[in-house]
């Protein structure tokens, strides 16, 4: 199920860049023909030339956009909440740093990589620094003097992960209890996002930075799509007066509610049924320990923390899932619609530029061909006078020649 809904946005990507592969071509033989009529019978002027090779600029620039194109997926929260481990989780890999205290110092987005080697690229620089494990990466990020909202990229070889694969981009954040440049954040890093994970600490309730935070953000953007994960909710198994589930229920319900109005009441993104959807309680860490059990053939309880492991485990892959049918929805929809619309404007442009030449090249045939038929006509006028004038010409002489003879057969006999 997770794999057809990133197939869907794969898929998609792979029929519109073959459409514009064609309409690409179609614009080149197109100008090829303009540029010809232009200079042998200047039946389309400069102006139109002009515009006819801007479309060849145009049609290649949405190529190369849709070339690139992703989707990216955003994650924030206060310090310490775990976005790190939840994109590892994801990954099914420790990829990002994570640990205790203040780790992730600047924004650090991880994509696929088709070449088989893993590097970072820190922002401005084209120099590849190879990347052999996390603790060296760790040691990379750590050294680079980097200020927070500055973007490390991190290349992952595509077949570690099937995500990746897939075209999925995932951005990793300081926490936002840290910055006090949250509005550069939101510009650099978020604008282009198509999803956002709202990452907090279920121990705890969501803090005034992390609301005023995705205040911003859906000021800035229309209708921003965010998923909350409660993380961390392995800790609520220890709680000596959780064994109780009635209490656990009551603090889930709690925490559900609040995430809920805060989707729907606060930021007004979704309404209550969505929310309901957008929001879960998970275990990164575990997860995480899970998935790499599992990678090592082990059954994935061996990475359990605590009771309830299994709950958990099914809560993060839910999450995925419908992360993931969110994610590709929203990438078809509002990036290849755009592409779409823009790929039919451009050849409706064309069309109606090439009927108006047709029409003159018609018009200009015809005109031709009226002053041919003249010109046969008086040629033809001229060709039937000659031949009159020929034939009494011809007449003439013979009588001449007649008379002469007659005369001189005379003059002998006389
Ligand atoms: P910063 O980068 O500092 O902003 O933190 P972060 O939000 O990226 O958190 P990170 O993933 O580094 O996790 C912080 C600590 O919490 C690490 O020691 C993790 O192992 C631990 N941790 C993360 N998720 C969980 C979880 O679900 N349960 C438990 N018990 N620990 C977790
Ligand atoms: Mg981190």
């Amino acid at each position: 199920m997770s794999e057809s809904n990133n197939q869907v946005f794969v898929r998609a990507k792979k029929k519109i860049n073959d459409i514009y592969g064609e309409i690409e071509e179609y614009v080149h033989e197109t100008t090829q023909f303009i540029n010809a009529l232009h200079s042998d019978a200047e039946i389309v002027d400069k102006a139109e030339r002009e515009l006819f090779e801007s479309y060849v600029y145009k049609v290649a620039a949405i190529r190369e956009v849709l070339q690139r194109d992703h989707m990216k997926v955003a994650f924030f929260g206060r310090t310490s909440n775990g976005k790190s481990s939840v994109i590892n989780a994801m990954l099914r890999e420790k990829i990002l740093p994570s640990g205790i205290g203040h780790t992730t110092n600047c924004f650090c987005q991880v994509e696929g990589n088709d070449g088989g080697e893993a590097y970072l690229m820190k922002e401005g620089s084209d120099e590849k620094l190879n990347v052999v494990n996390i603790k060296q990466l760790a040691n990379a990020l750590c050294q680079e003097k980097l200020s927070e909202s500055s973007l490390v990229r991190i290349f992952w070889p595509r077949e570690r992960c099937s995500l990746l694969r897939d075209d999925v981009v995932f951005v990793d954040s300081p926490g936002v209890d840290v910055s006090a440049n949250l509005d550069d954040w939101i510009d650099n890093h978020c604008l282009n996002a198509d999803v956002f994970v709202l990452v907090l600490n279920a121990e705890s309730t969501m803090t005034r930075a992390e609301k005023q935070f995705f205040h911003t953000v859906s000021q800035k953007l229309s209708k921003p799509n965010i998923f909350i994960l409660n993380n961390r909710w392995d800790a609520s198994a220890n709680e000596p007066e959780f064994q109780e589930s009635e209490l656990l229920a009551k603090v889930k319900s709690q925490h559900t509610e609040r995430c809920i109005d805060f989707l729907t009441k606060e930021l007004k993104v979704s309404n209550e049924k969505e929310a309901a959807e957008r929001v879960f309680f998970v275990s990164a860490r575990e997860t995480l320990q899970a998935r790499l059990e599992e990678a090592k053939g082990n059954p994935p309880h061996l990475g359990a923390i605590a009771d309830g492991f299994q709950i958990r485990y099914f809560e993060f892959q839910d999450f995925e899932r419908k992360f993931e049918e969110c994610i590709s929805q929203s990438a078809v929809k509002t990036k290849f619609q755009q592409h779409s619309s823009r790929g039919k404007s451009v050849s409706g442009d064309m069309r109606s530029m090439l009927d108006n030449i047709y029409e003159r090249i018609t018009i200009f045939r015809n005109l031709k061909q009226d002053q041919k038929n003249l010109l046969t006509e008086r040629i033809q006028g001229t060709e039937t006078q000659m031949m009159q004038v020929t034939r009494e010409m011809k007449m003439k002489i013979h009588n001449m020649v007649e008379e002469v003879e007659e005369k001189v057969s005379k003059a002998l006999n006389e």
